[in-house]
Parts: C-alpha cells; structure tokens; sequence
C-alpha cells in the first residue's frame, strides 16, 4: 500500500515539462511535493541537501544542461479566507498553488488588488520570492505573510509584510533566508472594492481604445492577459522565462549623460537614480531577433530570451553574455540577470 505522506524521490528526471524555458536538463534527483505531510517527511529526514532547488512554475530560472542536485516541485494546492473586514480580506494560498488561475480565483470572489498581474507564468510561493510585478503592480504590495517552514530547524516561520523587504523583483527569501526554508502558504491582503490602477500607459490607452472609462476587475485583468501575449512569447509555442535581465537602474547624472547621447532612451525617476528599459538598451544593440545558436533574443520584446528548439543551457550563457558586454560597451550598464542560474 502506498504511504501518502512519503513523497517519491525520483532520479535522472528530465526538466524538461517542469520549467518553462524548455531545455533538456536532467535532474539527479527529483521529489515532488503534493501535501505538508510530503515536506514534513522531507524536513525531518534531512533530504533536502545543498545542492537543491525549490521549483515553482519553473518560470524563472534555466537549469545546467545537468542538474547534480536535487529538484523540490511545490504542488501544494488550496486557498481559504483567513481574515475579512468591510474594505479587506485576507486570502492564504498554498505555495503550489498556479498564479494566473488563483489571481482570476480572487476576481470571481470579488478580492482585488492583483488585476494588473494576470497571466503571469508561476505559483503563488514564487510570487513571494521574485516580488512579481508588471504593469504598474507589484506582488508585494498585496502580501499580508509569508508562512514557511525552516529547513534545519523544521519550525514554522511566518513573515510579516516588511520583513519580507519587498523591492524590484526582489525580497528577503533571495538573500538572507535564500535556501533556508521553504515557502509553504502566502497571505494575501486584497481589497473588497475594486479600485483600477491604471498607471501603466499602454493599459491606460488600450482601455481608452476600446472605450472603457470605468473597467471592472476582469476587463483588466483580460486586457492585461491580452496586452501581454502581444509581446511576450506564448509558453506553449516557445520557451523563455519571461524577461531575462532586470531594468537597471543608473544615477541622475549617468543618466544625462545617457540622454545627451541617445535623446530617444527610455527610463524614468527610480529612488535616487533612474530606471531603464533593458529591452531597449538590447535592442539598440542590435539583438532584437537575432539568435547565437538555438537561443534567441524575441523579435517583440529584446528583454526576453527564448528557446529556438534544443536549445542548451551554454547557448543560453553565451547569448546572455554577449548581450551583456554589448550593452556595457555602448551604454555603460552592466545587465544583471533577472533569470536564475541552477548549475
Ligand atoms: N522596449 C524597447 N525594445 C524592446 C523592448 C522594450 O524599446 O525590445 C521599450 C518599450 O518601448 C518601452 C520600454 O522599453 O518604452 C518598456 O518596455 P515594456 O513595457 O515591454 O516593459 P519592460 O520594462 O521591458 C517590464 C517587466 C515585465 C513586465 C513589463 C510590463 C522587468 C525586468 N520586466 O518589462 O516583467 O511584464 O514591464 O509591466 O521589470 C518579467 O519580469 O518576466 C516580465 C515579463
């Protein structure tokens, strides 16, 4: 008879189904977890052993062609009401749970807040992590907690809001906490009324467009899915992982000097400095299209990478590269990637 609270550890696995840019990688070792019972079996039998990854939708991050460590697939699933007032409620999803389907999930409640990141490839766990953001909304700006469960001591952990220190694509599980717990359930504040943000200009005029003075929470959340299949290659027809490398941010006076130089540059006040736009930065070096071997640079969007077919994890290097001495040679900026290495 099986035993539902031990999860099956599986060796030599192909990634290929579990990340979304689509290389061969094999894993060593790989376990999927479907239940708590699963990590607690895990935690206290010490398997997870450095080298090891926690894998969400595999959405972003690229794997060594092989991977000589062990693969965790969180596929915990659930969502429940943990909180309400009149203005908010507070809604905890489990790590595995899928992003795009658990954000139309919250509309169809009438919880909003997470609109403006529909069809964004992920689970909810790696929400937290990547602080996933896109046009004029960032995950952590909605994210009450964070539980988890600590990996040498087994305990419970919970993070409040700020000590999450949500920033760019960025939060205190990439640094400190990085590959010591694993993120069990994220708690979400979202609100009972729904209040468009439509700070984004292209989703500002795509409604205008089409005539919506007053969206509601769908039509935004249809328009943004929409506003993003034009730009970005469809995971089912191509591999990628969304953008590759972050939008740099440079001081002022880089900036005017940048300016000065390409007046059509784009970037715009971030904190002290500003922040640039990376796809154009490639584009202008000419990768727009273009490929070195079977990795390419998308013809609609220069910030992602895409698979072209067997692409391998040393094409995704040499290409990644290459864009970054382009761009440090004529611009000045060092790239820095947004996609994670697994070697
Ligand atoms: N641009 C170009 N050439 C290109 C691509 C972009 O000139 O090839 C210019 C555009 O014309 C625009 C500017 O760059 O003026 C910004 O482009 P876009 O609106 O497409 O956004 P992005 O800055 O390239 C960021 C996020 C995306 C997110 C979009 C929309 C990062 C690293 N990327 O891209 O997030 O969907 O904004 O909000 O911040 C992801 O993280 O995987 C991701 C897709």
């Amino acid at each position: 008879m099986t035993d539902f609270a031990i999860p099956a550890v599986l060796h030599d696995v192909s990634l290929r189904p579990y990340h979304t840019f689509g290389t061969n990688a094999v894993a060593d070792c790989f376990i999927e977890v479907d239940t708590a019972a699963h990590l607690d079996y895990l935690i206290k039998r010490h398997l997870l052993k450095e080298p090891f990854v926690i894998l969400g939708g595999g959405s972003n991050m690229v794997f060594a062609d092989r991977y000589r460590g062990t693969v965790v697939r969180m596929a915990t699933k659930g969502i429940r009401l943990v909180g309400q007032t009149d203005e908010y409620v507070l809604v905890e999803a489990e790590a595995g749970e899928e992003w795009d389907s658990f954000v139309r999930h919250c509309i169809g409640q009438g919880w909003y807040g997470l609109e403006n990141l529909a069809a964004i490839p992920g689970t909810v766990g790696a929400s937290a992590v990547q602080n996933v953001g896109a046009y004029g909304s960032e995950a952590g700006q909605y994210i009450d907690c964070v539980h988890a469960v600590g990996i040498e001591s087994g305990k419970t952990l919970s993070f409040s809001h700020d000590e999450c220190l949500f920033a760019y694509r960025d939060s205190v599980f990439k640094h400190s906490m990085a590959g010591r717990l694993v993120i069990t359930s994220v708690v979400y504040r979202l609100h009972t009324r729904y209040i468009p943000n439509l700070s984004y200009s292209a989703l500002a005029q795509t409604l205008r467009d089409e005539g919506i003075a007053n969206p509601t929470a769908m039509q935004t959340f249809d328009i943004v899915t929409r506003i993003r299949w034009g730009r970005l290659p469809r995971p089912e027809e191509w591999g990628s992982a969304g953008s590759f490398f972050k939008n740099p941010v440079v001081t002022a006076s880089h900036f005017e000097q940048l300016q000065k130089d390409y007046p059509g540059i784009a970037g715009y006040a971030f904190g002290d400095g500003y922040k640039l736009a990376a796809g154009w930065l490639i584009e202008q070096c000419g990768w727009r299209g273009r490929s070195l071997g079977r990795c390419g640079v998308w013809d609609k969007q220069a910030l992602v990478l895409v698979n072209r077919g067997g692409c391998t994890f040393d094409e995704i290097v040499q290409l990644a590269n290459a864009i970054i001495a382009d761009v440090e040679a004529r611009f000045g900026v060092t790239l820095q990637r947004e996609v994670f290495f697994n070697e």
